[in-house]
């Protein structure tokens, strides 16, 4: 994750807009661009994790195609290659350019995904245009989605579908802690940055309540049709001392039946429009 950060309010932001202009992002959403952090090589050690999300995509998808797809925040596109099995077009919708050009290199064998500059708070697509939309790993950097769930919900199709990944906060490890300290688990998001990070120009990092985010999503005009529990065994130990065939096996396994005790750290909802 990136460790910098710029301070990133636009100086039009501070200008006055007539009142009929579309409001303008709150905070752009640059952070990804910190020279001193390469996104790619945060995976070399989470093949576990990133065969498990796959797996929990394949599996919301099964048997679905769509015309147009967006991976929302999608860094260098690590599951942009993935939706392309699934849709005709997929765009690569990311704010950090530095993210974009790594995709340049990293996308070079799969023609057809675009690359544009986008920001989940103010998507770029007209009103119904998406049929899928994936937004992974993006949750933990707001801890107000508000705006940008209702966004999901306006550039989707009727018929179309959002998968929707948030860290998990009520994962099993801290629900252990949390009774042990005879502590009730929090139902807003909590923020799992260093003291020293709790800046207002460091990007923010928290872990959701599904509970909460369920709510919001509903309130958006977002309704869960399925839920997975996935990276139900993450620990460096485990990693360490269990080939990665056999986690993947047995998370094979767990991803379905403890979605509904939201066990693992990363929960994905398949998500669809409530209808008006
Ligand atoms: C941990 S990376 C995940 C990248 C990709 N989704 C994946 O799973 O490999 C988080 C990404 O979210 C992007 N991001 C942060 N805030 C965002 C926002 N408000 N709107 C859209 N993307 C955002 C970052 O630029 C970064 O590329």
């Amino acid at each position: 994750m990136p460790k910098t950060a710029r301070r990133t309010i636009k100086s039009s932001d501070k200008t006055a807009k007539p009142k009929t202009a579309k409001p303008k992002p709150k905070r752009r959403a640059d952070q990804y661009n910190d020279p001193t952090h390469n996104y790619l090589h945060y995976w070399d050690t989470r093949q576990y994790e990133n065969q498990a999300e796959h797996m929990a995509i394949r599996r919301l998808l099964r048997g679905k195609h769509f015309r147009r797809a967006v991976d929302v925040g999608g860094g260098y596109g690590r599951l942009s290659i993935l939706l392309k099995e699934y849709a005709d077009e997929v765009t690569l919708a990311e704010p950090s350019q530095q993210q974009l050009d790594l995709a340049a290199d990293f996308l070079k064998g799969y023609p057809g995904i675009k690359r544009r500059l986008v920001q989940a708070d103010d998507m770029p697509f007209k009103d119904g245009a998406i049929d899928l939309l994936v937004m992974v790993r993006v949750m933990h950097h707001l801890p107000d989605p508000a705006r940008e769930l209702r966004e999901v919900r306006r550039v989707l199709a009727d018929d179309g579908c959002a998968i929707i990944e948030v860290a998990n906060y009520l994962h099993i490890r801290n629900r252990l802690k949390h009774l042990v300290r005879y502590e009730r688990m929090p139902v807003k998001p909590v923020d799992i940055r260093s003291p020293e990070n709790r800046r207002y120009d460091e990007i923010p990092f928290v872990n959701h309540n599904p509970y909460t985010v369920t709510r919001q999503l509903e309130h958006a005009g977002l309704r869960v049709e399925a839920t997975l529990s996935v990276s139900n065994l993450r620990s460096v130990r485990l990693k360490r001392l269990v080939p990665q065939e056999m986690m993947i096996g047995a998370e094979r396994f767990l991803q379905r039946p403890l979605a509904s005790i939201y066990f693992g750290p990363s929960i994905f909802f398949l998500v669809r429009k409530i209808k008006n």
